[in-house]
């Protein structure tokens, strides 16, 4: 049995209707209308121990919703979830003692104590054993550095340090599954590498299960193996991040360096989308064109002094999902 089970799992709000004008306002505030937003339409998935899974979408898409409910905070309109047999919302308490979460849009640490302070309560609210409370902190200073701020408010960190302190602050009393919920948002290059060291690092270590939802897809390539998509509430991809690439990522980019300036290429399928002096970027699809019967015919009808061919990224081809240009096959989705 998968350790999380996620079963047509739906989540409407509740929104007011508000009427225009002051008229309108003393109107909705007197008999206030409502209308219903579905954030989360049928989504099911599920997660085996120790798995980290990416889950993405566009802005809006449902994915702080579906965190929210698996943690408990939410309750779901309709649908069932199943964290290791129990219902988040219905064992909150018991759910919350196994699993860590990280909101990077909001800190969930004492906003005018000190960091320290912080970890001390959790340590009392979690009973945190000393020995496994300093083991743990000793282990956090040295992946994450927080000695270096630990004993300031956190109104006072920076934002890469604010977020180190936050996930330190999930961590402590050892989850066995974690949900990030973009962890790494507004976080310098070298600062993004470190959490996703880290993350990698107490997957493969502690076996902590994880879903980490990111708009940085190097952050999914980095440490995710497997990846959901969703959009409009809806899953549209399930699958591993190479399977993606390679059934979606049909366009290929070969850079080529002639000896001289070349006027005009005559290759079916192929098209030019940069030149530069004696430089030229060609687009092509691989199921339509060999690189090497490509290759084969450039070298044979051009001096050529260098040859580049580039792999898709995973970014573009996300893109084109967002944008609705990549349809998918209903195999690779979870249940519409
Ligand atoms: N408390 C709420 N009340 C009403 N509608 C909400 C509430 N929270 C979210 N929504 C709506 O539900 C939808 C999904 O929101 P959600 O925050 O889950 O998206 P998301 O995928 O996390 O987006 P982002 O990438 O921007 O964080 C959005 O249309 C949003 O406006
Ligand atoms: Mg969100």
């Amino acid at each position: 049995m998968p350790f999380i089970e996620v079963n047509n799992l739906v989540k409407d709000y509740k929104l007011n209707v508000r009427k225009k004008g002051l008229l309108g306002s003393i109107q909705s505030l007197l008999v206030p209308e409502y209308k219903m937003k579905r954030a989360v339409d049928n989504i099911s998935f599920s997660i085996n121990k120790g798995e980290m899974v990416g889950f993405i979408g566009p802005n809006g898409a449902g994915k702080s919703t579906t965190v929210k409910m698996l943690t408990g905070i939410l309750v779901p309109t309709s649908g069932s979830i199943s964290i290791d047999g129990l219902c988040p919302y219905k064992e909150r308490k018991r759910n919350a003692m196994r699993l860590g979460v990280v909101f990077g849009q909001r800190t969930q640490l004492w906003w005018d104590l000190p960091v320290i302070d912080t970890f001390e309560l959790l340590k009392y609210i979690y009973k945190i054993p000393d020995a496994k409370y300093k083991q743990n902190m000793e282990l956090f200073n040295e992946l994450l550095e927080i000695n270096q701020f630990i004993s300031q408010p956190v109104r006072q960190l920076s934002l890469g340090q604010r977020m180190r302190a936050d996930i330190a602050a999930a961590l402590l009393h050892d989850p066995e599954i974690i949900f990030f919920d973009e962890p790494t948002i507004g976080l310098d290059v070298i600062a993004k590498e470190k959490v996703r060291e880290f993350i990698r690092y107490i997957n493969k270590e502690k076996g902590t299960t994880m879903l980490f939802t990111t708009h940085d897809m190097q952050d999914i390539e980095k440490t995710c193996q497997r990846m959901i998509i969703i959009d409009q509430g809806l899953t549209i991809y399930d699958g591993t991040v190479e399977e993606i690439k390679e059934k979606y990522g049909t366009n290929r980019t070969l850079q080529v360096d002639f000896s001289e300036n070349v006027e005009k290429i005559n290759i079916p399928g192929i098209q030019v989308i940069e030149e530069k002096g004696s430089k030229k970027i060609f687009k092509f699809r691989k199921d339509e064109i060999q690189i090497s019967s490509l290759i084969n015919e450039l070298t044979q009808r051009y001096s050529i002094v260098d040859l580049t061919v580039q792999e898709p990224e995973i970014e573009g081809i996300i893109r084109e999902i967002y944008q609705g240009g990549i349809k998918f096959d209903e195999s690779l989705c979870g249940v519409r």
